[in-house]
């Protein structure tokens, strides 16, 4: 989605903003542009594409001083990517300029009302009519803040902006509803971003602004206002333990492998101080004020969708809870049936996805309790919630979604043995011994992760000529199927689909051939046995199969990838990092663009 960073300070903001827009281009974007205001002149400057071709059009320009700016990266909604859509949106007179992400759902009547009082439209975008709003307002009060606010009650639908203007040099107005915005404060500078790290080479100190807050901020200052009564509203400062080297590469050649590889330190960071082995204990006070669910909703999308399938079993049999898993954007529109006692817990990485946050907002408007499950510190999911655990994955800046899988399945392992111990109906032993193997878990990837990417690396060779291919698991591992097919088909474009391997004869195996290469889960367990006899089915068909299985599978497979066994459920972490790191090779022996993948953006934050 579109990306967001001001600067007020003491350096050029030219250099300070491009710094901050490259840190916002895992979020996906396909046009860039600046606002600066300097010599009593709104400078604007937009290009269409990657974030050097603004560069260069900046390197034609006079060197800009201005120490203060404002930066976009635009991911198209409306209209299509060009210059003229790019942000930042001047009003007519050339006197203010504004970013904007998200979606002004009014925006043909509000257009429409402008263009009656004389204002012309240079843009195909919705952000567009919030300039003009503002100016004509500005016009009527004389006052940024009063104009803002007056302008930003006529609008519906979902925005965080960033405002400059001739009326106010070395200052920028921001605001947000419904779309995330952070001040980052420095020493004499101040940031506004729609992601921590556009600043975090600057500050670690953030304050997280609410919905319907205003905020301005000058090199030396800054101040949050209620967006209605502009009243000053005290806020929290809060310490970020992220540091810049957690949002970069660190010699890695793509984010995406950076956070496979990271995943038995996100293992150990999401366990840090929730258990207790000896006492067969775990530690979760996020949870105190909330009672025992009687039903578990577990409500998300895409690959934390997936984290809610794989743990549904898990809650089940642990804590004998019933789980329904549905997927954001069907739950908010199905007709369900939720009882007193439920539970929604509301899983997503950004914490951000605006589906999973509109049924978390439509479940508590019904009055249920939501748990959230997220990464991101402070974000809407986080703080709308009646609670929240966070899963303490550190930033995730590739598109497809890796490391933020393992740690929700840690985290969700968490609270079904928190449940089960609380209801009494998980025995001590059976808590004891999976707080031990999850203990042991981190160093048991950590010794397998290389030879499984060169293992990847081999097969991805061998199958990257396929157009098309089933993963295929059963059980617990079926949801880790799915996962595994969306990262192939996400980022190296190749149409995969997951099934439970005993759908198959039930339509699929019609178009298991030759070219028709089929990835199987394997591990040793009670339904291994009925999995192989799906296998010999398609290699009669003759279908490759590719089969991910502990050692000692004496069978007769195109290809045998032997991971270390396991006791089930913790396998699982180990087939994910596998089938994570065979969409990686995939998609670099094809030459595709890994952390950005076409069409895709990091935080949906429309539905
Ligand atoms: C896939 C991927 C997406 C996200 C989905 C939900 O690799 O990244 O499917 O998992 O958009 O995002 P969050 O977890 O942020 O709600």
């Amino acid at each position: 989605m579109c990306g967001i960073i001001g600067y007020a300070g003491h350096r050029p903001a030219v250099t300070v903003i491009l710094e901050g827009l490259k840190r916002l281009e895992y979020r996906g974007y396909d046009s860039a542009g600046m606002a600066l205001i300097q010599n009593r002149e709104l400078n604007v400057v937009r290009a269409k594409g990657k974030i050097r071709e603004l560069e260069d059009k900046l390197a034609f320009q006079d060197p800009y001083h201005a120490t203060t700016g404002i930066g976009h990266t635009r991911w198209a909604t409306h209209g299509l990517p060009s210059e003229e859509n790019a942000h930042p949106h001047p009003d007519q007179e050339h006197k203010l300029a504004l970013v904007h992400n998200g979606i002004i759902e009014n925006h043909t009547r509000l257009k429409r009302e402008l263009q009656q009082l004389g204002c012309s439209f240079r843009s195909d975008t919705d952000t567009e009519v919030l300039s003009h709003l503002i100016s004509q307002e500005l016009k009527r009060l004389g006052d940024v803040p009063l104009a803002m606010s007056a302008a930003l009650q006529k609008v519906e639908g979902s925005y965080a902006v960033a405002l400059i203007s001739l009326n106010g040099e070395g200052q920028i107005w921001a605001a947000r509803h419904s779309s995330p915005l952070i001040l980052g404060l420095g020493q004499g500078e101040n940031f506004v971003a729609s992601d921590i790290p556009a600043f975090l080479p600057y500050t670690r100190e953030v304050v997280f602004l609410e919905d319907d807050e205003i905020v301005q901020i000058t090199p030396s200052s800054w101040q949050v206002l209620d967006g209605s009564s502009l009243e000053h509203r005290n806020k929290e400062q809060v310490h970020i333990s992220w540091d810049v080297q957690s949002a970069q590469k660190s010699g890695y050649r793509h984010f995406m492998l950076k956070e496979i590889m990271e995943q038995p330190q996100v293992v150990r960071d999401c366990l840090a101080g929730r258990t207790d082995s000896s006492r067969a204990a775990t530690l979760l006070p996020e949870l105190d004020h909330l009672p025992l669910p009687r039903r578990l909703h577990i409500v998300a999308c895409g690959t934390s969708y997936h984290a809610g399938l794989w743990a549904r079993n898990i809650f089940q049999e642990w804590a004998e809870i019933p789980v329904e898993v549905e997927i954001a954007s069907e739950f908010r529109y199905n007709r369900r049936i939720i009882e007193e006692g439920d539970l929604i817990l509301a899983v997503s990485q950004s914490g951000e996805t605006a589906d999973t946050l509109a049924g978390l907002r439509q479940a508590r408007q019904l009055g249920h309790r939501v748990l959230g499950l997220c990464n991101v510190l402070g974000s809407s999911i986080a703080r709308e919630a009646d609670g929240v655990v966070y899963t303490q994955a550190g930033p995730e800046i590739s598109v497809a979604s890796t490391k933020a899988m393992c740690s929700q399945m840690t985290a969700m392992l968490l609270l079904a043995l928190h449940w089960g111990r609380m209801k009494g109906v998980l025995e001590e032993s059976v808590c004891r011994d999976v707080l031990r193997g999850l203990e042991d878990l981190p160093a048991i990837l950590e010794a397998e992760l290389e030879g499984m990417q060169q293992t990847a690396q081999r097969l991805a060779r061998k199958y990257a000529w396929c157009r098309s291919c089933f993963f295929l698991g059963r059980g617990d591992h079926f949801p880790l199927a799915l996962e595994g097919a969306l990262k192939l088909k996400e980022i190296s474009y190749i149409h995969a689909e997951g099934y439970a391997a005993g759908e198959m004869k039930h339509g699929p195996i019609a178009l298991v051939d030759p070219e028709f290469p089929v990835f199987a889960l394997a591990p040793d367990n009670a339904l291994q046995s009925k999995l192989l006899s799906n296998l010999q089915e398609v290699r009669t068909r003759g279908g490759p199969v590719i089969c991910l299985a502990p050692p000692g599978l004496d069978q007769d497979m195109d290809d045998i990838w032997e991971i270390p066994a396991i006791r089930d459920p913790l396998n699982g972490f180990l087939f994910l990092s596998a089938l994570q790191l065979f969409a990686y090779e995939m998609a670099v022996y094809l030459g595709k663009d890994v952390d950005q993948p076409r069409n895709l953006a990091k935080s949906v934050t429309v539905e």
